[in-house]
């Protein structure tokens, strides 16, 4: 339809042109024009449906773009060339000469509009696939396209105009000359103005097309950094133009694979790392068994409970509830620096060793002082959110905790919700000095210390997920066993 559209407004632009550069055109023998012209339009638009199938459809697509143009160009050629010789009798040889140009234009504006129209297929296709196409160096930088673009408009408005205006203010003039000009001059403004409004029309259309190009280009682009900034890993700009935006978005899916490499390496060694520690940590008491595991998933029930609460939806979104499930497990690094005699203590600990005992919250926070100071600026939020539960999981809510006897707020969240589930825990769970509590018992004392030792909400967060306590406790039953390399093994499942 829109080929045909094209062909009708170029049929009546030539109409018209011809008309004005032609001596030899009457009105007895207008309709033998216009009857040929018809013809030759028709045999064109039919030529042209066959060749875009036979020389674009098949052809690949990197460079089904530039095929579109010069099969479109060459159906104009051809129409000008069969015209002219069809139409030389109604027509004096100068006129012959100065239809090629007009031929030409109308092809030119064309071509480009089907072209455009071909990449933008083209661009719906890969967005829609999510294939890609063969770029190769060789492309029509996206500046000189524009400035070809530019060039057709200007010189083919200006040949037009002028081919046309020169004839009709030589009649104007030659009228006044003979005494015969009446009102002739708002025939030939009322002509000019459809000329140009004609023209206007199609470059205005060009800009559109060309704009709406450039816009689905930028959009697939800035989408996928969007998505990459936003964490998805897997994201790929569709390669669609072999030209500067294909080359963009080769480079951008390439440097996208390479990020997404070393992330999954350095998410790998956070991981090994984490576990390290915590197995380092958790085979210098053997007590504890799956303490480490079993806490990670109480933090995480709790922070999920807790994410749309009005006092804890600013910190914990979802990147920072991973993090803090993650850090929870370094929670107790700093007894790696507690002497064996008070840690491996078979019984309740004198208020000396306590005190002792109090500094792994210290040590452990002075590990990752150490190693902050050592990366100098590039601390990141897991080392910031590790340092803050490690320092503060034994504050309580009434500011009787250790080590800074926080109150209230000042304790941070990661802190309050890692010390009832590190309460939790050791309440389940059995110990020399006392014999497990069931979940009921361990429940009924987190209750009676809302307000005390733990965050108010804190609490009634726990008790909104305790089905899941129960379940967590339950599948990572303290085996007994406090080798570290049994908890990464179990961790790794
Ligand atoms: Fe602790």
């Amino acid at each position: 339809m829109r080929a045909a559209a094209y062909y009708l407004i170029s049929f009546f632009m030539l109409i018209i042109y011809i008309s004005q550069v032609s001596h030899q055109i009457s009105a007895s023998n207008i309709h033998c024009l216009i009857i040929s012209l018809l013809i030759i339009f028709g045999l064109g638009l039919f030529a042209r449906h066959y060749l875009i199938e036979f020389v674009v459809n098949k052809a690949e697509y990197s460079v089904q773009v530039l095929r579109q143009f010069i099969t479109e160009l060459a159906v104009f050629v051809v129409m000008a060339i069969v015209f002219m010789i069809y139409a030389s009798p109604f027509l004096s040889f100068s006129c012959e000469m100065k239809l090629a140009p007009a031929f030409i234009i109308m092809g030119l504006f064309t071509a480009v509009e089907f072209s455009l129209k071909r990449e933008r297929q083209l661009i719906r296709y890969c967005v829609r696939t999510k294939k890609h196409i063969d770029i190769h160096g060789k492309y029509l930088p996206v500046p000189i396209k524009l400035m070809i673009i530019s060039i057709i408009c200007i010189a083919s408005v200006t040949f037009v105009m002028t081919t046309v205006v020169s004839k009709d203010i030589k009649w104007l003039i030659t009228l006044q000359k003979s005494g015969l000009y009446l009102d002739q001059h708002i025939i030939v403004i009322l002509k000019m103005s459809i000329v140009a409004f004609i023209f206007l029309a199609l470059i205005i259309n060009l800009i559109h097309s060309y704009a709406k190009n450039l816009r689905m280009l930028l959009n697939n682009q800035n989408n996928a950094l969007k998505s990459l900034y936003s964490g998805n890993m897997s994201v790929e700009v569709p390669v669609c133009t072999n030209d500067e935006f294909g080359s963009m978005a080769y480079y951008t899916n390439k440097m996208i694979r390479k990020l997404r490499q070393y992330t999954s390496e350095l998410k790998a060694s956070k991981k090994v790392t984490i576990l390290c520690l915590s197995s380092l940590a958790e085979s210098r008491d053997n007590e504890t068994g799956a303490h480490i595991l079993r806490t990670k998933f109480y933090v995480l029930a709790l922070a999920r409970k807790l994410k749309n609460h009005p006092r804890f939806s600013a910190f914990l979104d979802d990147e920072t509830i991973n993090l803090l499930g993650n850090c929870s497990q370094l929670h107790d690094i700093g007894k790696v620096g507690i002497p064996d005699s008070i840690l491996l203590k078979p019984g309740k600990l004198t208020p000396e060793e306590f005190e002792i005992m109090k500094r792994h919250t210290i040590i452990g926070r002075d590990a990752f002082l150490a190693a902050k100071k050592r990366l100098g600026s590039e601390t990141t939020p897991f080392l910031e959110l590790a340092q803050e539960i490690v320092y503060t999981h034994h504050e309580k809510w009434d500011g009787t905790g250790y080590p800074q006897g926080l109150k209230g707020e000042e304790i941070p969240i990661s802190g309050r919700i890692m010390a009832l589930a590190d309460v939790y825990d050791a309440l389940i769970s059995k110990r020399v000095y006392k014999e497990a509590f069931s979940h009921e018992k361990a429940k009924e004392i987190i209750i009676s210390e809302r307000g005390k030792h733990f965050d108010p909400d804190i609490v009634d967060a726990f008790l909104a997920v305790e089905e899941k306590f129960k379940r967590i406790a339950h599948v990572y039953i303290d085996s007994g066993a406090s080798d570290g390399c049994t908890l990464v093994e179990q961790v790794s499942r």
